[in-house]
């Protein structure tokens, strides 16, 4: 993190016991640990806050918070824990903590050596009134608070809403007050770019801890993926555009290439509902590159400045890159469909066989033909199988024809076998007659298709060597350098591994 930005670590749990071990057991990288005690079921607060390690942050939300306590069981916690000298203490803004705040009950809940977090959630969306909101909360928050805006971002642009709210609350000191974030999946990068945007911290659970809000970033991540501590202003942003972006590989496969090569640019994932949404989000950070997947490849065209040959032969595009403020749209994938064929046969006059006649099929049967191969398609709907084939000038048949038919080449181009469905398989190992068998499913690396044509003999190629090439290729556009390819197999091998 910038120094002036902390990291706080989230701890939640549905004991004590659980509680205190998770605290006692912090990343190192943490500055501070917020402690959730409204999850926490047998609360011995006490023994919480006696274990002695990182700085403290007491965090006991009502469920009107969007927490877990009974609205009666917080003021004592939060009580005990300004007695014990808790580092931090989070209060919620709005009417419910305004007497404990401003001490119109017994006593005010406040103490010199704990720093409040004022703090305001809003799961439902990013309200139009966020500026004045903001600027009442810094006002009415007492000297050396910490003001915390956390919002559900409905919209892309929600994101520069915040980063907006934290440049306005930017002090002349260069003293940072204001935490600010979006949370769900459209929020992503403002959870990233919150250090560089100016708040005074980030929220973050250890990876395979039960997450606390919508869209959190592991702290391993934080630290380790994104490298948000070393995110500077000359920082370059690339990232995938997708919807949804959650299980998207990209975003670790890239990252862990521009680090390997030392490289300051960090690779973001973003999720838009429609282009309109994302593209205005696109130009304010200045992203430099994009990998544009489901369901935008075809969307994005009309966007465009210009495209490469291939993008317009194929007319969908999996790469942009922007150049002196033009976009020019590329397609990566069909070179990548076809560089893992090309090195382990000729392809010219080799008879293909293709199952399906979506958008993957259509990168396929293009470079396909583009080598000189003669391709067949096969697809569950007829139709779309006599479409694709009649525009690039490919043959059809019927699915079942493949039965008892010979190939040189049997490639699985439908979405059959990918997790979870593990036991799918597009057509029956009897119906699997070749001696080269292709799978563009990634994951799993060994779809039950490949298993099975391995167990016929065939030489079998899987979907990771498409998904990194057409990742190389794309950094190549995005850096110009030449991308370290064994280090992104590994990365993607060991985020399938880890999903499994
Ligand atoms: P993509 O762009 O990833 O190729 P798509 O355009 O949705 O995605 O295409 C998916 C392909 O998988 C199609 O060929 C689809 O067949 P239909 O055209 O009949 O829908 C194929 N597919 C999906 N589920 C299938 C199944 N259970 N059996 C056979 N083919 C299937």
């Amino acid at each position: 993190m910038p120094r002036e930005c902390l990291l706080i670590q989230v701890v939640s749990g549905a004991s004590t016991e659980e509680v205190r071990r998770a605290y006692l057991a912090a990343d190192p990288r943490a500055d501070v640990v917020e402690l959730r005690l409204d999850t926490v079921k047998d609360l011995d607060v006490d023994r919480i806050l006696s274990a002695r390690g990182k700085p403290k942050l007491v965090t006991m939300r009502s469920r009107r918070q969007g927490g877990e306590a009974a609205p009666g069981d917080r003021e004592p916690v939060l009580r005990r824990a300004l007695l014990a000298g808790v580092e931090y203490l989070d209060l919620e803004f709005g009417a419910d903590d305004r007497a404990l705040l401003e001490g119109a009950g017994p006593r005010p809940l406040r103490r010199r050596s704990t720093r409040l977090v004022l703090s305001s959630h809003d799961f439902n969306g990013t309200p139009a009134e966020l500026p004045e909101r903001c600027r009442e909360m810094l006002r009415v928050a007492p000297a050396g608070a910490l003001v915390k805006i956390v919002t559900f971002a409905d919209a892309s642009t929600d994101n520069l809403r915040v980063r907006d709210l934290l440049r306005a609350a930017a002090g002349s000191d260069g003293a940072r007050r204001l935490i600010a974030f979006c949370m769900g999946p459209k929020g992503l990068p403002s959870r990233i770019l919150a250090p560089v945007w100016g708040s005074a911290a980030i929220y973050a659970p250890a990876m395979g801890a039960a997450p606390t809000a919508p869209g959190q970033i592991p702290l391993e991540d934080v630290c380790d993926l994104y490298r948000c501590d070393r995110i500077g202003p000359r920082t370059r942003l690339l990232g995938v555009l997708a919807n949804p972006v959650a299980h998207s590989l990209s975003p670790r496969m890239h990252n862990a290439a521009l680090a390997a090569l030392d490289l300051d640019y960090r690779y973001l994932p973003f999720e838009a509902t429609t282009l309109a949404e994302f593209l205005p989000l696109m130009s304010e950070l200045r992203v430099a590159g994009l990998s544009v997947t489901i369901p935008y490849k075809e969307k994005i065209l009309p966007y465009l400045d210009s495209l490469d040959p291939v993008a317009r032969d194929v007319r969908a595009v999996n790469t942009v890159v922007k150049t002196w403020n033009r976009l020019c749209g590329s397609n990566t994938d069909v070179e990548a469909a076809i560089e893992p064929l090309r090195r382990r046969m000729p392809l010219r006059d080799r008879e293909a066989a293709v199952l399906g006649a979506g958008g993957a099929a259509r990168a396929l049967v293009y470079g396909l033909l583009r080598e000189g191969a003669r391709v067949t398609i096969f697809n569950r709907t007829e139709e779309r199988a006599r479409e694709l084939a009649r525009e690039l000038g490919a043959r059809h048949r019927p699915w079942r024809a493949l039965r008892g038919r010979r190939f040189d080449l049997l490639v699985n181009a439908t979405s059959v076998g990918m997790a979870p469905n593990l036991d799918a398989t597009p057509v029956p190992a009897a119906w699997v007659a070749a001696p080269v068998v292709y799978d563009i499913v990634y994951n799993p690396p060994e779809t039950r298709f490949l298993r099975e044509a391995r167990r016929r003999g065939a030489t079998v190629i899987d979907g990771v060597e498409m998904f990194v090439a057409q990742g190389a290729a794309q950094f190549r556009l995005f850096t110009g350098r030449d991308a370290p390819v064994d280090v992104m197999r590994r990365t993607v091998l060991e985020a399938l591994r880890g999903a499994a």
